[in-house]
């Protein structure tokens, strides 16, 4: 979590700085601080709260000053107080450091650092990173009296000397007062991008905060670091090994990342879907020989093929796509699958047998937990796929081949766009697996033309935003709701009670709906609205006996069901339409009136629907 920036160039650092923190501060916003570094001093400014908070407080701060780092931070250790606010100082004050990641033995690290002398004024893991530089920058350690090997600076040499004693992982943006030309960035774990520019660097956790200076970039790998100056930069190992990095074009551009006319991200979002999913399922369609292009992954197909098991890890949202994967998986290509959470797949001791293949979802790429169980299964010997939308992101580079979503940036923290992609993506991997394993081309093809028809029954969803936001409305002081589904809208249930809690604080609870009669039955009242997804399907006739069920013991109903199905009438409270679909395809449709549903309950609550509470976008620490 956190966002880092950094900027050396000819203009002024300070309202750079900002306008990338601005950006960047999806990805957390409990405090923010910057650090500008001139006359051969740096100088800090910090506080609680937003970019706006910071803002207000910097007037002139910096001014002049052409090189400095920011940060907006995700709390990990420490409250989100000013103190505890990025950047921190060393001791000596001579250095500073932004920081995203955990340093995992900062205990051991701290208490020695203590016993050397060194005072220590926040609570943060991060404040022994710029202590431990510091030390190792005005101490040496013994063996290295200069302190400067292989004809680098003293400060490079305190970086990698510091670097070497820290467990964890860290995205770094350090400044050293004794050397007002020079920035250092460094990578483990978390993501570091630096843009370069005609004469100026922007080094950042993510393209967002780069694109507006410049679309050229390198993508740090980690145990990396670069030291940039106003004569170029040069990228080497924190063993001081130099490496060779290609110039990357970034593949956004700033429109995307704009409201365009929305209230929130998350509402640009959900209305983008039509367009972002014809996006990701353009040229991977080819209905003409009744067949899918997934040009990624092209190369494992045969293992994919041949594979006898599935396992589908993530986070989250994307963990629900992939208990959609999972039904798809199985339904089309009569493979076993199974769903892990990659934070309990990473710890398990997974069996991972000869030719298992494992398949990474992940809308960031940079998922702390998701990265390790790629980690993991690699390790293990899996074939190990990704489906991504960052591009360039840490799990496209570190898994084998995989598919990009192609959705563009999101940015709100609920994720919406990415999940009707990676479900997207899912089943047409799960149709071409079919096909080649055990359904018909014709069968094939049928699904492959239906699913060219979803965008524009999007739009027919998006069409009743008003109707639910009235449903909303007229529910907005209940504070415990059910999500109830089955079948491949028992995940869409998931889902729709995570966008509520995330961003309305409601609390709410998926389940397959016929569970409901073992326990939860017993919540349901008049004060509990259970959201029913009961589309035309093959378990209709179910999932109307459920719904009976909670309305017989005084239940209200919000059902989401299929267009031209007058039965249903008579049986829901609320009625929100989708158009019909064949089953296997309904998630793409049925998930959409739900992120609605918690959008327009958390903008009537008052919640800053873009950042929620305790949240950030990417989740880069265990
Ligand atoms: C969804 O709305 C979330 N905020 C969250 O669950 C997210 O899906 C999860 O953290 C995984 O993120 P990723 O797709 O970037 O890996
Ligand atoms: N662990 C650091 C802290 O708590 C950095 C957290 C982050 O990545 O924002 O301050």
């Amino acid at each position: 979590m956190c966002g880092i920036v950094a900027y050396l160039g000819a203009k002024e650092a300070q309202p750079i700085l900002v306008e990338g923190l601005k950006r960047l501060e999806y990805r957390g916003y409990d405090s923010a601080g910057v650090a500008l570094l001139g006359s051969g001093a740096i100088r800090v400014k910090k506080t609680s709260g937003r970019i706006s908070a910071l803002e207000s407080i910097l007037g002139n701060f910096g001014q002049g000053e052409t090189l400095g780092i920011g940060h907006t931070r995700w709390a990990t250790h420490g409250e989100p107080n000013t103190i505890n606010a990025h950047p921190h100082m060393d001791y000596s004050g001579k250095i500073a450091v932004v920081h995203n990641g955990i340093i995992e033995n900062y205990e051991t690290l701290r208490t020695w650092l203590r016993s050397e002398g060194v005072e220590f004024v926040s609570d943060t893991d991060t404040e022994v990173v710029s202590n431990l530089i510091g030390y190792f920058y005005n101490k040496g350690d013994g063996d290295e009296k200069s302190g400067i090997t292989g004809g680098q600076s003293r400060f490079e040499w305190a970086v990698q000397r510091a670097l070497r004693e820290i467990y964890g992982t860290y995205g770094l943006a350090i400044l050293c007062s004794d050397n007002p030309n020079m920035l250092i960035g460094a990578k483990k774990g978390s993501p570091l991008i630096l843009g370069v520019g005609a004469g100026e660097y922007i080094l950042a956790s993510d393209a967002s905060a780069i694109v507006e200076h410049t679309t050229q970039a390198i993508y740090m790998s980690d145990n990396e670091m670069v030291v940039v100056t106003p004569k170029g930069f040069y990228t080497k190992t924190i063993n001081n090994v130099a490496v060779t990095k290609d110039l990357k074009e970034i593949e956004f551009s700033l429109d995307q990342i704009e409201l365009d006319g929305f209230e929130h991200h998350m509402l640009k979002e959900i209305f983008e879907q039509p367009k972002s999913l014809a996006t990701c399922m353009g040229g991977r369609l080819d209905p003409i020989n009744k067949r899918i292009v997934l040009g990624g992954i092209g190369n494992h197909f045969r293992d994919l093929t041949r594979t006898k098991r599935l396992i589908l890890t993530a986070c989250g949202t994307a963990w629900h796509a992939g208990l959609v994967g999972e039904f798809l998986f199985e339904q089309l290509a009569r493979i076993p699958t199974e769903t892990e959470y990659a934070s309990e797949f990473r710890y398990r001791n997974p069996i991972i047998e000869d030719g298992t293949v494992v398949v990474a979802i992940s809308q960031s790429g940079e998922t702390a937990d998701t990265l390790a169980a790629v980690e993991q299964a690699k390790e293990r010997g899996a074939t190990v796929l990704g489906i991504v939308n960052v591009v360039g992101s840490s799990i496209a580079r570190n898994t084998d081949a995989g598919v990009y979503l192609h959705v563009g940036p999101e940015i709100g923290v609920a994720s919406t766009k990415a999940f009707t992609a990676q479900v997207a993506v899912l089943t047409m991997l799960a149709i071409e697996l079919g096909r080649r394993r055990h359904i018909s081309s014709e069968d094939a093809n049928y699904l492959i033309k239906e699913m060219a028809l979803i965008p524009d029954k999007i739009k027919k969803v998006l069409e009743q935003s008003a109707h639910i936001k009235e449903i909303a409305a007229a529910n907005l002081n209940k504070n415990n709701w059910l999500f109830l589904g089955r079948g491949l809208n028992y995940p869409v249930a998931l889902e729709g009670a995570l966008k509520l809690k995330e961003i309305s604080y409601i609390h709410a609870e998926g389940l397959p709906a016929a569970e409901m009669k073992h326990g939860p039955i017993a919540l349901i009242a008049d004060e509990m609205p259970a959201v029913f997804i009961a589309t035309a399907g093959s378990q209709y006739d179910k999932i109307m006996g459920n719904i009976e069920e909670v309305r017989a013991r005084g239940g209200r109903t919000i059902i989401v069901g299929t267009e031209g199905d007058e039965n249903i009438k008579n049986h829901a409270d609320y009625l929100i339409t989708v158009p019909d679909v064949p089953e296997l395809l309904q998630p793409l449709l049925t998930v959409v009136p739900l992120q609605l549903l918690a959008y327009h309950a958390a903008v009537l609550r008052g919640h800053d629907v873009d950042k929620p509470r305790n949240l950030a976008k990417s989740v880069t620490v265990e």
